[in-house]
């Protein structure tokens, strides 16, 4: 089984997002001592914005364009989800959305006439469909009762990743790292929880829906 990190925040391995994830990997570790995972750690490391080899691909097609660099950076990046059996996304949310690192690793991944294609119908994706488990960190709540700000992160990363074939999503969240330190250490529990229903709430035999160990 191939695991597929992509970790989004400038704070690296400190981070609260990858700490969550952390957590999630040992969980696909227990299921699958044999899985694999590659870690990409964007927030330290960005992709490049997108360049206009990419911006006129998506108009006039790929032809003629496949030996440049950023489509060339695109189709490495794409192969490295293809090969993955499950994704775990480790961010902060960052002005109500996801940080522009998660958003520019998006630009190269979500691309018209190769892992979408568009129709009468509207776009339709074009990867298999595999679990996706996102781990937010946010310093504020962004859900339930007491949440005071917009979420744009959750609807957001359902629908663009929903466009292209991935609809499996899952989200657990730290919220609240800016409230103290009660605040952090009960959203950090609660996140536990949401781990552990998480794995409990899957089939015994299979290790992770669609996965083989
Ligand atoms: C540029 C920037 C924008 C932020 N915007 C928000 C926000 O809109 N809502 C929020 O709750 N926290 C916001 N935060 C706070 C982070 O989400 C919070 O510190 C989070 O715990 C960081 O996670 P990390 O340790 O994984 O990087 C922002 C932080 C930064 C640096």
């Amino acid at each position: 089984m191939n695991i597929l990190r992509i970790s989004c925040s400038p704070r690296g391995q400190e981070a609260e997002s990858h700490r969550l994830s952390q957590r999630i990997v040992e969980g696909l570790f227990e299921r699958s001592p044999n899985a694999r995972l590659m870690d990409r750690m964007i927030g330290q490391d960005p992709v490049a914005h997108i360049d206009a080899d990419i911006a006129l691909a998506q108009h006039q097609g790929d032809a003629g364009r496949s030996g440049h660099a950023s489509l060339l950076r695109s189709e490495a990046l794409i192969r490295e989800v293809e090969a993955a059996d499950i994704l775990v996304i480790a961010t902060p949310m960052h002005n109500a959305g996801v940080p522009s690192v998660l958003k520019a690793w998006i630009d190269h991944v979500v691309r018209s006439g190769r892992t979408f294609t568009v129709g009468p119908e509207g776009k339709t994706g074009s990867l298999r469909d595999r679990p996706v488990l996102v781990a937010v960190s946010s310093g504020g709540r962004y859900s339930g009762e007491r949440a005071r700000q917009p979420d744009f992160l959750t609807p957001y990363l359902t629908a663009i990743l929903g466009m292209v074939g991935l609809r499996d999503l899952h989200f657990f969240s730290v919220q609240g790292t800016g409230l103290g330190e009660q605040v952090v250490a009960l959203a950090r529990i609660q996140a536990e929880h949401g781990i552990r229903a998480y794995f409990s709430s899957l089939p015994e035999r299979h290790p992770v829906p669609g996965a083989l160990a």
